[in-house]
C-alpha cells in the first residue's frame, strides 16, 4: 500500500467508498472492513445520503462491536446534499454532522467534505460550523466534493480551516480535468476549460485529489472494464496488465494514481476480491508512455 500525509497522518492512496453496501449484512460488512485493513486500507469514505444513511449504519455496528479498529481508519463522511437541494447553512451542517456520528458510532470524524456546491452558501456560516466543530472534536479535518478551483480558493479565502482535499469524478474514460490541459489554445472541445484548472490549484496548493467512481463510464453507466464500448482501451488495458504483472482493474487505478499530487483513488467496489485486486495499483507505476497511451486509447486525442 502507499500511503500519503494528511496532517501528520498515514492515510491509503487507495480508499474505500462506501456508497455500496447498503445491501450488506453484518457478516459480509465486517468482511469488508477487516480485509479491507488487512490489505492496508485505512482510509473509508462515507456520505450521510449513501444508502439513505444506511451505509453509516451498517459501518457504525461493526464499530459499536469492534471499538478498537476505530483508531486503525481515517474515517470520511460528506454532508450537504438534500432532496433536491444543496444546503452548505450552518444549521444543516452541525445537524448533518450528529446525525453522521451517531450512525458510525463514533464520537469524530477524521474528515468532513461539503458534498456539492452549494451556490447559495454564505461562507461565514460554513466558517462558523467547521470552527465549533473543530472545537469540540467532531471533526479533524475538512475539505471539499466537486468544486473547481475558484470555488475551493473562495470558500478556503472565508473560513479559517484550511481546505485539504477536493474529491472530484474522475477515470481514464472521464476525463474534463485533464482534457483542457492538454490542448491548450484550441478551437475544439477538449480545450474548452471547464474547470478552471483545478488540478493545477490542487497541486500547487497541496491538496489531495480524491478521485471518485474511478471505473464508471460518466455518471454511473456501468464499468469500462470489459465494456464493448472501449473495445480498444479494454485491449490495451490487457496488454498494460500482463506486462505490470497486475489485474486491469489495477492498471485502471494505477492511471489515476500517476497524476503527480497527492492522489487518493476512492473505490467503489465492495467485493473483497476486487479490492484485493486494486491495492495491486500501488506497488506499480505506470510509464510516462503507457500513461499516454490509455488516455489515447479511451478515445482521447493530443494536439
Ligand atoms: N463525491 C461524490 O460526489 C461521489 C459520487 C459518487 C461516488 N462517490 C464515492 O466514490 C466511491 C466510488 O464510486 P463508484 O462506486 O461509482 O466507483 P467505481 O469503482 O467506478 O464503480 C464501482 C462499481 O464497479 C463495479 N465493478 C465491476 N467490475 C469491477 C472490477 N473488476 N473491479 C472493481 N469494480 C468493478 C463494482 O462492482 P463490484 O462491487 O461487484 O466489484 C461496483 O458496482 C463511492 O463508494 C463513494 O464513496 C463520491
Amino acid at each position: 500500500m502507499k500511503y500519503i500525509d494528511i496532517f501528520g497522518k498515514k492515510v491509503s492512496a487507495i480508499g474505500c467508498g462506501c456508497m455500496r453496501i447498503a445491501g450488506f449484512d453484518e457478516k459480509k460488512t465486517e468482511e469488508y472492513i477487516c480485509t479491507a485493513l488487512d490489505l492496508g486500507i485505512n482510509f473509508f469514505d462515507h456520505a450521510d445520503i449513501y444508502g439513505g444513511g444506511h451505509c453509516e449504519e451498517l459501518f457504525g455496528e461493526f464499530l459499536k462491536k469492534n471499538p478498537g479498529y476505530r483508531e486503525k481508519m481515517f474515517l470520511q463522511s460528506k454532508c450537504g446534499i438534500r432532496k433536491g437541494w444543496f444546503d452548505f447553512s450552518y444549521e444543516h451542517i452541525m445537524e448533518s454532522v450528529d446525525g453522521i456520528l451517531e450512525r458510525l458510532h463514533t464520537d469524530h470524524l477524521d474528515s468532513l467534505l461539503l458534498h456539492r456546491p452549494d451556490v447559495l452558501m454564505e461562507p461565514e456560516e460554513v466558517d462558523k460550523a467547521f470552527s465549533q466543530l473543530k472545537e469540540s472534536g467532531k471533526v479533524r479535518h475538512f475539505g471539499v466534493s466537486n468544486m473547481n478551483r475558484f470555488q475551493m480558493e473562495y470558500l478556503g479565502n472565508n473560513i479559517d480551516e484550511k481546505l485539504f482535499a477536493d474529491q472530484l469524478q474522475m477515470s481514464i474514460v472521464h476525463t474534463p480535468l485533464i482534457d483542457a490541459g492538454l490542448n491548450v489554445n484550441m478551437g475544439n472541445d477538449p480545450s474548452i476549460m471547464r474547470d478552471a484548472g483545478t488540478l493545477e490549484y490542487l497541486r500547487d496548493h497541496e491538496r489531495v485529489l480524491q478521485v471518485w467512481s474511478p471505473l464508471q463510464i460518466g455518471y454511473f453507466e456501468g464499468t469500462f472494464l470489459n465494456s464493448e464500448r472501449y473495445e480498444k482501451l479494454n485491449g490495451t488495458l490487457d496488454q498494460m496488465a500482463e506486462k505490470y504483472g497486475v489485474g486491469k482493474d489495477a492498471i485502471a487505478y494505477a492511471w489515476l494514481l500517476r497524476l503527480p499530487m497527492k492522489v487518493q483513488v476512492v473505490l467503489g467496489t465492495a467485493n473483497i476480491e476486487h479490492i484485493a485486486s486494486a491495492v495491486k495499483a500501488c506497488d506499480i507505476t505506470l510509464e510516462k508512455k503507457d500513461w499516454y497511451t490509455l488516455y489515447l486509447d479511451a478515445g482521447n486525442r493530443l494536439p
